[in-house]
């Protein structure tokens, strides 16, 4: 199964791909997380990335494209993937398809996540993930058991995204809804987009991907 998480910044995206990737044994490809990790290793794909990124706009299409050409490839895709924030562009979700037809493989559904803009900025500001493990969390809506102590590897040791601030996320949020909001029609016209309540808590929004991916 080969599905697409698409929502603006915020939407529960990464949150809902890790339940999917346990529950289903998907692999999650986030192209924020392999840029990130660009960004870490110093590559000059990060430093490129890098400005780009803290300032809320889209890394250039031929550079996504081609990271995501070659993740696909890779055998531990072969029992499917979701994919959490690619294709953002009209450009990336063409690509997409070509390369999915190069390779036989087919897009199973794409869910939309709808969610309020006023309440991203603070799902966003209020983010950390443990620096150890990378399981997610919330000052408010997702707090670990014990505070300060990592529930899945018991680190205390966590960070925040140096693009999770209040003015970044208001230009990430306008390149959503310039760039990636209008490819939503490109996968009604397919008929493979189902919507789900991304404002509703963690597990109902799980559930109802859960109906969604169901009745694809
Ligand atoms: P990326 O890392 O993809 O960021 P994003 O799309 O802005 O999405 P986020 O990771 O911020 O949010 P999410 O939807 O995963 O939310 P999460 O589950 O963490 O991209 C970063 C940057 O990289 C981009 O700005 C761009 O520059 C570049 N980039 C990446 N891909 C690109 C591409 N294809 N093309 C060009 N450029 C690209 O949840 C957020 C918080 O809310 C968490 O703390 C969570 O605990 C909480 N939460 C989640 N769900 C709920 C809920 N239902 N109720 C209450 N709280 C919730």
């Amino acid at each position: 199964m080969n599905i697409i998480l698409l929502g603006p910044p915020g939407a529960g995206k990464g949150t809902q791909a890790k339940r999917l990737e346990e529950k289903h044994k998907l692999i999650q490809l986030s192209t924020g997380d392999m840029l990130r990790a660009a960004v870490a290793s110093g590559s000059e794909l990060g430093k490129k990335a890098k400005e780009i990124m803290d300032a809320g706009n889209l890394v250039p299409d031929d550079l996504m494209i081609a990271m995501i050409a070659d993740r696909i490839d890779q055998p531990d895709c072969a029992n499917g993937f979701i994919l959490d924030g690619f294709p953002r562009t009209t450009p990336q979700a063409e690509a997409l398809d070509r390369m999915l037809a190069d390779k036989g493989l087919k897009l199973h559904s794409v869910v939309e996540m709808k969610v309020q803009d006023e309440v991203l900025v603070g799902r966003i500001t209020g983010r950390y993930t443990c620096a150890a493990c990378g399981a997610g969390y919330h000052d408010e809506f997702q707090k670990p058991k014990v505070e300060g102590v990592c529930d899945n590897c018991g680190s205390t040791e966590f960070k925040r995204r140096s693009d999770d601030n209040a003015e970044t996320v208001r230009s990430r949020l306008a390149a959503y809804h310039a760039q990636t909001a209008p490819i939503l029609p490109y996968y009604e016209g397919k008929g493979i987009l189902k919507a789900v309540d991304g404002m509703a808590g963690i597990d109902e929004v799980a559930e109802q991907i859960e109906d969604a991916l169901g009745a694809a």
